[in-house]
């Protein structure tokens, strides 16, 4: 038998999903009946959503829906192309233009998801044989890993500091040249809702002369005075040289973007491959982010919802005893340290019946082994009596099973 067709009869035998079936601990791939608000059915229940990254709950706005079909009406379904050749359409270029500024940056290349922009942009801008440096945070995104993979850095100059850990930042970064090296961060971390300390990172930058690579796929439209992320959050947009966003979360949509000057832009969007060989977002993909830069841009409701709302979870589960780590966002990890103990803590919370609550269980390698957590994450839409509710399950849950 061919080892490859061999390779995948042994994983769907004797992996681990298989095993984790078995037992009944499988948790991923669970199916959603309904639209993506505070409140969904799966299984043919009532679930309290903690699991998903429509921060500001822009998935089923009304105006957001209609702007939505109208592009839909008006250019159709779908591009069929790359951008470069037949997939440009107006609304591309109207996106590029509106984020740029919202951003505060010149020029903004949209691709066709955030895990391509990453790809793209970070290979596209780092060559193994230019004498450049990376120094990029131990608990960055895969995506942002990966692309490192790609450009083909050697292992030398590819430095990996600690998570947030400024010193050692500091300390690695003297041992390179000056004006050779980028930093890559996210602003805030996806798996714990962390902040980069963003304004010391700067610092550090302007001291060697170095530029700064912004992944801020979850800080957009939570931080900052109209949601422009963690760097206008610190009152550094000028500072910061690359800011990479996504619009599968705050903006309710899918696609991905990287903002910074003309040079920048104009060099990425003739070397990155990920944007070169792919087709582009369908119109209806930019209407959204459109329509949603529209509300947002007026109203600080929904940021501001989404603050109390989270702070009220926070509080809840710290008063309880749950471990939350460092959170101060939507993002809120309650760390359990086993991943089965994980896993049977979501499978509890699941099937919790009449009303159970979903969050997403995470596993090495996505976070370090024995800090395995359940990712909770919060909507501005939701109110404090789902919030109440959901905390009442997970202390309920919690104490069933000695966690608190
Ligand atoms: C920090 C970070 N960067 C990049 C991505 C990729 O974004 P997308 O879902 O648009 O591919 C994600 C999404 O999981 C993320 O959390």
């Amino acid at each position: 038998m061919n080892t490859i067709l061999k390779k995948c009869k042994k994983y769907k035998r004797s992996g681990l999903p298989t095993v984790a079936k078995r037992v009944g601990l499988y948790p991923y791939f669970n199916t959603i009946e309904s639209e993506q608000g505070p409140m969904v059915t799966m299984s043919d229940r009532e679930i309290i959503m903690l699991g998903s990254n429509n921060y500001l709950g822009m998935t089923g706005h009304p105006e957001v829906k209609r702007k939505t079909m109208e592009a839909i009406m008006e250019f159709g379904v779908g591009t069929t192309g790359s951008r470069l050749l037949n997939g440009t359409f107006q609304l591309h270029a109207t996106l590029e233009k509106r984020l740029a500024r919202f951003l505060g940056k010149d020029d903004c290349i949209v691709f066709s998801t955030g895990l391509q922009a990453n790809l793209g942009a970070i290979s596209a801008l780092i060559s193994p044989n230019h004498e450049e440096w990376v120094l990029s945070d131990e608990l960055n995104h895969a995506s942002i890993i990966d692309g490192l993979t790609l450009s083909k850095i050697p292992k030398d100059r590819k430095i990996i500091y600690k998570h947030n850990n400024i010193s050692d930042l500091y300390d690695k970064i003297r041992l390179t040249p000056k004006g050779n090296c980028l930093i890559i961060t996210e602003g805030i971390f996806s798996m714990e809702g962390d902040i980069s300390p963003l304004k010391d990172i700067v610092s550090i930058a302007k001291q060697h002369d170095a530029m700064i690579y912004l992944d801020d796929a979850h800080g957009v439209g939570v931080l900052g005075p109209n949601g422009q992320g963690t760097a206008a959050h610190y009152n550094v947009s000028k500072d910061v040289d690359i800011i990479m966003g996504t619009f599968s979360k705050s903006f309710a949509s899918c696609g991905g973007y990287i903002a910074a000057s003309e040079e920048i832009c104009n060099w990425i969007r003739h070397k990155a491959r990920s944007f070169i060989f792919s087709a582009s977002i369908p119109p209806a993909n930019c209407a959204t982010v459109l329509a949603v830069l529209d509300i947002i841009e007026k109203d600080r409701f929904p940021q501001e919802n989404l603050k109390k709302v989270s702070d009220r979870m926070r509080k809840g589960l710290v008063q309880e005893g749950f471990e939350i780590g460092n959170s101060t966002t939507p993002i809120i990890p309650v760390i359990i340290g086993d991943d089965i103990k994980a896993f049977k803590f979501f499978k509890k919370l699941f099937n919790r019946k009449p009303v159970g609550v979903f969050t997403n269980p995470i596993r090495a390698p996505a976070v370090p082994e024995g800090r395995e957590l359940l990712r909770t994450s919060y909507m501005a839409t939701m109110t404090p009596e789902i919030i109440d509710q959901a905390l009442e399950i997970f202390a309920e849950i919690g104490k069933k099973m000695k966690m608190i």
